[in-house]
């Protein structure tokens, strides 16, 4: 029996370099040695946006999108819709009770995200408690591994542990997932500042036209100190060589512009021109064939109803052993 994945997305805007080099790409590589599930989280979406739902569809559109220019490839990867997954709110109930108010108010991920969004005291319930229902769409998969970037962390920590009180108290039924990092986790933006975000305007998106890759390259945050061309620069926290790091395909060729930069006479300009060779020849193939794509979505909706209608059964299974492990079986 193949191991089974599970990831998942918000569905709150389109991709970026951040979501690529943090777990998308694992995604692609992984599909063919197990069973993966990409769960499109649009009920977790609406945990912080009750009144956006309206708004949601479109990005649930641009996710797939997304997904399947990258190359998930839907003969390996069943790709589903949290909202059409009842399941997932069943066991979100049960799980409700094996957790206290305390711990999720502790958990750092959700800590950061309140911050960030201004609540101001009315945090909605469903928010506080998306870590509980995350929990459920681990474990209804039963997912031995979630690829993730570094902030789903608390997600899984979560997980193990009501997995762990579950089993604990009704015998052992759930599965206790483990993340798989990316070697880049968490990729800086490109203002250098923080971790690449759509509500900072400092992102790379999958879909971004070649001038537009370009512009944002050429306006990257160096090493402040680099002025002439002949200063020796910093290489470490310097998003551009970051991101080659990251993105370069050619290692050695990376590692003498690194040393070239240290030791002086390497200019940002010819850096981020190489920058923007390596992201355009990345970002091509995905762009068009997004593009191509695009011209039927209702082909698209019908992967996904069918990887929603896989992921119905497989999680409908796991809800009955859970009722039956309860003494809820009538
Ligand atoms: N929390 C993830 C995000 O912020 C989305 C998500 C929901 C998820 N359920 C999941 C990720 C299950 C991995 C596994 O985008």
């Amino acid at each position: 029996m193949k191991k089974i994945i599970l990831t998942g997305d918000r569905p709150t805007g389109k991709l970026h370099l951040g979501h690529y080099i943090g777990s998308l790409k694992n995604r692609v590589k992984m599909q063919d040695d197990y069973k993966q599930y990409v769960l499109i989280a649009d009920m977790q979406a609406l945990t912080d946006n009750a009144d956006k739902a309206r708004d949601i569809k479109s990005s649930v559109t641009e996710l797939i999108l997304d997904y399947l220019s990258i190359g998930i490839d839907p003969n390996k990867t069943s790709i589903c819709i949290q909202s059409q997954i009842p399941a997932l709110a069943e066991l979100t109930m049960f799980y409700m009770n094996l957790v206290c108010l305390g711990r999720l108010e502790r958990n750092p991920t959700v800590k950061n995200e309140i911050k960030q969004k201004n609540f101001a005291g009315d945090i909605p319930v469903g928010f506080l408690a998306y870590p509980v229902s995350q929990a459920a769409d681990i474990t209804a998969f039963g997912a031995n591994y979630v690829p993730a970037g570094e902030d789903q962390k608390p997600m899984i920590e979560q997980t193990c542990e009501i997995v762990r009180r579950f089993n604990n108290y009704y015998g052992d039924v759930l599965v206790e997932p483990e993340i798989i990092l990316s070697k880049t986790p968490r990729l800086i933006g490109i203002d250098g500042k923080a971790k690449m975000s759509k509500s900072l305007g400092n992102t790379i998106y999958l879909s971004d036209e070649p001038d537009e890759i370009e512009k944002k390259v050429m306006s990257m945050y160096t090493d402040p100190n680099h002025l002439k061309v002949s200063d020796p620069g910093n290489t470490e926290n310097n998003p551009v060589f970051i991101y080659l790091d990251a993105f370069s395909p050619d290692k050695e060729k990376v590692d003498s512009m690194k040393a070239h930069y240290e030791r002086g006479g390497l200019g940002d300009i010819a850096v981020k021109k190489y920058l923007n060779e390596v992201l355009q020849n990345l970002l091509e193939p995905i762009r068009l064939r997004r593009k191509e794509l695009a011209k039927d979505i209702d082909a698209l909706y019908e992967i996904v109803r069918e990887g929603t209608s896989e992921a119905r059964d497989v999680t409908a299974s796991t809800l009955k052993k859970v009722k039956e492990a309860m003494n809820l079986d009538f």
